[in-house]
């Protein structure tokens, strides 16, 4: 089979995560470019990867023959970027969030689908042999019925952190802080393996700790779903480190701790299970540890939607569920009201 002709816009910190993937598929895959309006990380990424450098996406679009873009820019380009690449009929991924509002992200779907081009959005834990654990003790019903879910992020966003970007900790290049940034996961993964349907979101968020920026650095709130489930949430970048994430689910037949790679399910009559995510063979060459390790399997599973041969698991379709409570909390926030789904 053909190789995939891939492109990538944005050369900043989270590109390493999908240069290693791609490299990793390099028998279905090759990067053909990679455009980032700061020419000098563009051009690094081309001398290294051996593949052509832009400065403008559109011109990128224009003039190469791709078959697939990772979008990997700032929050506030990511539906503009997804929308130009549907309407050249180029099959994009782009990193979570899929935008800054829920309406824009929808109309982006609505697209893609009208268009028939895949649309896919990183959501990488969900691909951890933890999460997955849990998930399926849900699905083959070995937990019983879900009661109810709690979930924790304590983790460090120290000034410095938002003084290196000219986007991060901005209403509207960012879209919020801790929330649509950070959090954003943990909400994923809990309402992945809830998998109800959502009855109302209510949440409250501050600034607590942070001087230079006006975005929110601690929130929490509560999902209800139809069937009496509430998952409440606390987060704040305002801890001392990063702290695993931590998601509690408590069932009739026992109750599981998942964190990013590791889960351990303790069932009632004292049998437990344990799993500690392994890592595929890819090499990304740095990153962040909370990144974890699954860009490489989530983008092998969007290569191999794009060849036919699997269906996308994670379309703009299915990640508009969080993009969703993401506003919903933004919403509830701000107005003090409760949003009703
Ligand atoms: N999945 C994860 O766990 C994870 C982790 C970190 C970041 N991210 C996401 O990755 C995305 C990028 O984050 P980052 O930390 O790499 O940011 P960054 O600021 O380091 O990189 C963004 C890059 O986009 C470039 N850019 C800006 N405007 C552009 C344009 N018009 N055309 C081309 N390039 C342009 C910038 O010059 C910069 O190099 C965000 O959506 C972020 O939330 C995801």
């Amino acid at each position: 089979m053909k190789k995939l002709r891939v492109g990538i816009i944005g050369a900043g910190r989270i590109t390493i995560m999908h240069l290693g993937s791609i490299d990793y598929m390099k028998d279905e895959a090759e990067l053909v470019c990679i455009c980032d309006i700061i020419k000098e990380r563009a051009n690094e990424v081309a001398e290294k990867y051996h593949c052509r450098a832009y400065y403008d996406y559109v011109e990128m679009l224009e003039k190469e023959q791709l078959d697939v873009v990772h979008v990997c820019t700032p929050h506030y380009l990511h539906i503009p970027m997804v929308t130009a690449c549907i309407e050249k009929g180029v099959a994009v991924i782009t990193e979570k969030p899929m935008g800054i509002n829920y309406e824009e992200s929808l109309k982006a779907v609505e697209l893609a689908e009208k268009k028939g081009v895949l649309f896919g959005v990183i959501f990488q834990c969900r691909y951890n042999d933890s999460s997955i654990l849990v998930k399926q003790a849900f699905e083959s019903g070995a937990l019983g019925k879900l009661k109810g879910v709690v979930s924790t992020l304590t983790w460090s966003r120290p000034d410095d952190y938002y003084l290196q970007s000219d986007w991060k900790g901005t209403w509207d290049k960012e879209g919020g802080g801790v929330i649509i940034d950070q959090v954003i996961h943990s909400l994923d993964l809990a309402n992945w393996i809830i998998a109800e349907e959502i009855e109302s979101v209510a949440a409250s968020m501050a600034n607590r700790g942070h001087e230079i920026v006006k975005v929110e650095d601690t929130a929490e709130g509560m999902i209800r779903y139809k069937n009496g489930i509430k998952y409440n949430f606390y987060c704040t970048n305002n801890y001392v480190f990063d702290e695993p994430i931590e998601i509690k689910f408590f069932a009739e037949k026992g109750k599981a701790l998942l964190t990013y790679d590791y889960a351990v399910i303790q069932y009632n009559d004292g049998r437990v299970e344990r799993v500690e995510t392994k890592a595929p063979a890819v090499v990304y060459g740095g990153g962040k540890e909370y990144w974890g390790v699954m860009h490489a399997k989530q983008i092998e599973q969007f290569y191999h939607s794009v060849q036919g041969k699997e269906e996308l698991q994670i379309s703009g379709r299915e990640a508009l569920k969080t993009q969703r409570i993401v506003n919903a909390i933004y919403d509830s926030a701000k107005s003090g009201k409760i949003i009703k789904f």
